[in-house]
């Protein structure tokens, strides 16, 4: 069968012939109708992801998919065994989720994996205390921070501040009804303060970071700025580390407030529970309280595709 191949950790994939997957007994292959282009996809295929431990080349890229049943049902699919990833004609995987009726399936296979990344974490926490209240999104001109601004504003929440440095992106996000706040600032300090007068009205309830680093050292200076806050009851949830793997916590924030810091991600959150919220994540995007601008690449081009640096999300999809 065609499939993107990455033949070694720092080789972009080329369209080319790869054996097909063994298919278990009482299933069937299903045909590839779109696969994501996600970072973690990248991450894992150049062995960057912490999750790379299973890695072998050469390797099909691409986590999840819409694919096409034998029987011509859209399915939302994924978690493929590597080497066989869902960049390729045919895939076997150990889930099928319908997609809803009229659900456009390449903003689905765009959309799921950052969209589940937030809606996850916004629901578990709305469970958890009931109301939303204010919830700030670090990295909220990304892909995965755009819907999850998107999916608090579709939840509920009194407040959303967005922060993020791409200025076009804030003002599309300020015009969804977030509160935007500039992390394209001079130095620590001028960070710091800019998250400070952003959270000194309420503080935030929800801390949803795809960034870490620099950045959450900051918003936690921000956080701790205001003293002791036995009233503060804050959920500080780390999904993401494009401005750094690493940041120092302070030990007073941690005294000071009553704030709990977790991660989401693939070990952290089981499959299980990333597929109980994918219907109705599929369904928000079906009724448009969720989008994305995503870019579709025929399995041939798959190279250009994986070069791709503009702001939407990359869509594979087969010739
Ligand atoms: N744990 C999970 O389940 C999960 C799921 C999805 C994504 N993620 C992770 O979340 C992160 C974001 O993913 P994404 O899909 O949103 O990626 P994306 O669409 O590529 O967006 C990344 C955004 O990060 C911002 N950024 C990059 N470097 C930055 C820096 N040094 N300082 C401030 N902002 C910076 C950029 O915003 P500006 O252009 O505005 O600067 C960019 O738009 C990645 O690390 C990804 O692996 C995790």
């Amino acid at each position: 069968m065609r499939a993107a191949v990455v033949t070694a950790p720092d080789a972009s994939p080329v369209c080319a012939d790869f054996p097909e997957p063994a298919v278990p007994p009482g299933s069937e292959p299903l045909h590839l109708v779109g696969a994501g282009l996600h970072n973690v996809v990248r991450g894992l295929a150049t062995g960057r992801h912490y999750g790379r431990g299973r890695m072998r080349y050469p390797l099909v890229p691409g986590i999840d998919a819409v694919a096409r049943t034998g029987d011509g049902r859209l399915v939302y699919t994924g978690y493929a065994r590597p080497p066989f990833g869902t960049m390729a004609e045919r895939l076997v995987a150990p889930f099928q989720a319908e997609i809803p009726a009229g659900a456009d399936p390449l903003a689905i296979a765009a959309g799921m994996n950052p969209g589940l990344s937030g809606w996850m974490v916004l629901t578990t926490r709305r469970r958890e205390v009931g109301a939303l209240g204010t919830v700030l999104v670090l990295g909220a001109t990304g892909m995965s921070g755009t819907l999850a601004v998107q999916g608090a504003l579709a939840l509920g929440a009194e407040r959303v501040i967005a922060a993020g440095r791409d200025p076009e992106a804030l003002e599309r996000l300020r015009g969804a009804g977030a509160t935007t706040v500039s992390l394209a600032q001079d130095g620590p300090g001028g960070l710091e303060q800019a998250l400070a007068d952003a959270v000194s009205e309420t503080s935030p309830g929800l801390v949803l970071d795809y960034l870490w680093g620099p950045v959450a050292e900051a918003t936690f200076a921000a956080l701790g700025r205001s003293g002791e806050d036995t009233e503060a009851n804050t959920s500080y949830v780390q999904i993401g580390s494009l401005a750094g793997v690493e940041a120092s916590l302070p030990a007073d924030l941690l005294r000071s407030r009553r704030i709990r810091i977790t991660g989401s991600g693939a070990g952290s959150v089981s499959a299980e529970e990333m597929l109980a919220e994918a219907p109705e994540v599929m369904a928000r995007f079906a009724d448009g309280s969720l989008h994305l601008p995503y870019t579709a690449f025929p399995l041939s081009r798959v190279g250009e595709a994986w070069a791709h640096t503009g702001r939407s999300r990359v869509v594979v999809v087969p010739d």
